[in-house]
This record gives structure tokens, C-alpha cells and sequence, in this order.
């Protein structure tokens, strides 16, 4: 029987998750979170955020046409990645990297466990379940907003149920294939994928905990 948590502790207790076991998501379950995510505002209440959810097979069939892209060719992500980070989010960046290659017991010098690691994000990190978002490639910032919006929507049901997640920007690498198996239209531009399924404890990355900022870096009271 699952706890359900208040949206408090549902903010304060989700983090990303690296390690996943296989067993699946009940489908009833998948389906409260997603139902619960589609009540996520939207400017004009457009609801832009396209969403294909794999279980089982189609997880494998892309997971396994991802690590085949991934190995072979570079990046072609359908939205431009960030290039330059500048000050003082280069060094958040430059943290957070550290903080999950130091779980993972990865050092800066080894660039073949850095690349490994790296791959981890083409299986999905072993979750049995990946939804791909996209958007309707004629829109721009204000439909990614809303689709920020439902995106944490779907990460705080699922902490609720008891599910882990991890928002992925590496899953929106390597569009064709991702077209190919889902049959995702060329209108929908991919933003990128979330891991869905059962933390593993055991696995090193899962160890990672991100910090954030003092409030008053983000904001002031006026
Ligand atoms: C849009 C977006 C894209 C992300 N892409 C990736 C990714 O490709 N691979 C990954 O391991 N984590 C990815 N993350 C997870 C972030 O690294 C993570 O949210 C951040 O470090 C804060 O940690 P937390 O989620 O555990 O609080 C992404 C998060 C977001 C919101």
C-alpha cells in the first residue's frame, strides 16, 4: 500500500535516480500520475507537452536503438543544447557533475568511467519505463515553460506513489531513432525523456544528493 505524501514533502523529498529496478510500474499507477500531471497549467491552457510512455518491450527497443546511435555517431538534438554556462551557473554545473561522478566512485582523470557513465543515460539507467516529450516544433520558450510546469507535475506524482524519476535531456540526443521506434511525427520536435520505475538502492549513483542555493540567491523579498 503506498503512502501518499503532501506536495511539501513530495518537493522536498524527490531527487533524480540513477539505478532502477526492473520490475514495472502498475499500469493503474502510471496512469494516476499522468491524469494528475494533465491538470498542469499552460499559457492559455494549450497543454502542449506530447508524451510517449514505453513499458517492457518498447523500452528495450528504444534503449537498445539509443545505445546504437550512441556509440556510432554524435548528438543531433532537435533543440539546440546550452553551449557556454556562464558565471555562476558554470560552477553549479561543474558541482553537480562532481557530486554524481564522486558517488559513482568515478575520478576526474578517467575519462573511460566518465564515458561509461555517460552511457548509463542511454538504458535509461535500467528503468523499465521512459516517457519522450516533445512539442510542436513551431513553438518556442513560453510552450517549454508550460511543459517545465507539467514536467514537475509528473516528477511530484510519481515521488507521491512511491516511483522514482530522472529528467533526461540526454534521451533528446539522438531524434531518428527515437522517431523510428515510437513513430514520434516530425512536427513534434523531442525536448527530451524521463526514467520512471523502482530506485535501486544498491546502485552507486543513486548515493548522489544534489544541494541548492540559499533562497535569497534566487530571490528577494521586496
Ligand atoms: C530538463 C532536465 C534535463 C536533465 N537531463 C539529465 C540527463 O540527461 N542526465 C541526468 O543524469 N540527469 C539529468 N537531469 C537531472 C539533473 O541533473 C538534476 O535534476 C539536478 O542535478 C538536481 O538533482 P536532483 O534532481 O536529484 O534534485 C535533468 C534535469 C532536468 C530538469
Amino acid at each position: 500500500m503506498v503512502r501518499r505524501m503532501d506536495v511539501y514533502e513530495a518537493l522536498l523529498t524527490r531527487r533524480s535516480a540513477r539505478g532502477f529496478r526492473s520490475d514495472p510500474i502498475p499500469q493503474d499507477t502510471l496512469r494516476r500520475i499522468f491524469e494528475a500531471a494533465q491538470r498542469a497549467p499552460s499559457w492559455c491552457n494549450i497543454q502542449p507537452w506530447r508524451v510517449w510512455l514505453t513499458s517492457g518491450e518498447s523500452t528495450a527497443k528504444l534503449t537498445a536503438a539509443l545505445t546504437e546511435a550512441a556509440s556510432t555517431s554524435l548528438p543531433s538534438p532537435d533543440f539546440p543544447w546550452p553551449g557556454e554556462y556562464p558565471a555562476p551557473y558554470d560552477a553549479r554545473r561543474r558541482e553537480c557533475g562532481a557530486a554524481l561522478y564522486t558517488a559513482m566512485g568515478v575520478t576526474r582523470e578517467d575519462r573511460a568511467g566518465r564515458q561509461a557513465a555517460w552511457m548509463r543515460n542511454y538504458v535509461a539507467f535500467d528503468a523499465p519505463h521512459v516517457a519522450i516529450v516533445g512539442i510542436d516544433r513551431r513553438f518556442d520558450i513560453y510552450a517549454a515553460l508550460d511543459v517545465g510546469c507539467w514536467l514537475q507535475s509528473v516528477l511530484l506524482a510519481a515521488t507521491a506513489e512511491g516511483i522514482s524519476s530522472c529528467p533526461q535531456a540526454a534521451l533528446a540526443s539522438y531524434p531518428a531513432p527515437i522517431r523510428a521506434q515510437l513513430g514520434i511525427p516530425d512536427e513534434i520536435g523531442i525536448l527530451f525523456g524521463i526514467a520512471l520505475g523502482y530506485a535501486d538502492p544498491s546502485v552507486a549513483a543513486n548515493a548522489c544528493v544534489t544541494d541548492r542555493q540559499p533562497l535569497e540567491d534566487n530571490l528577494r523579498f521586496v
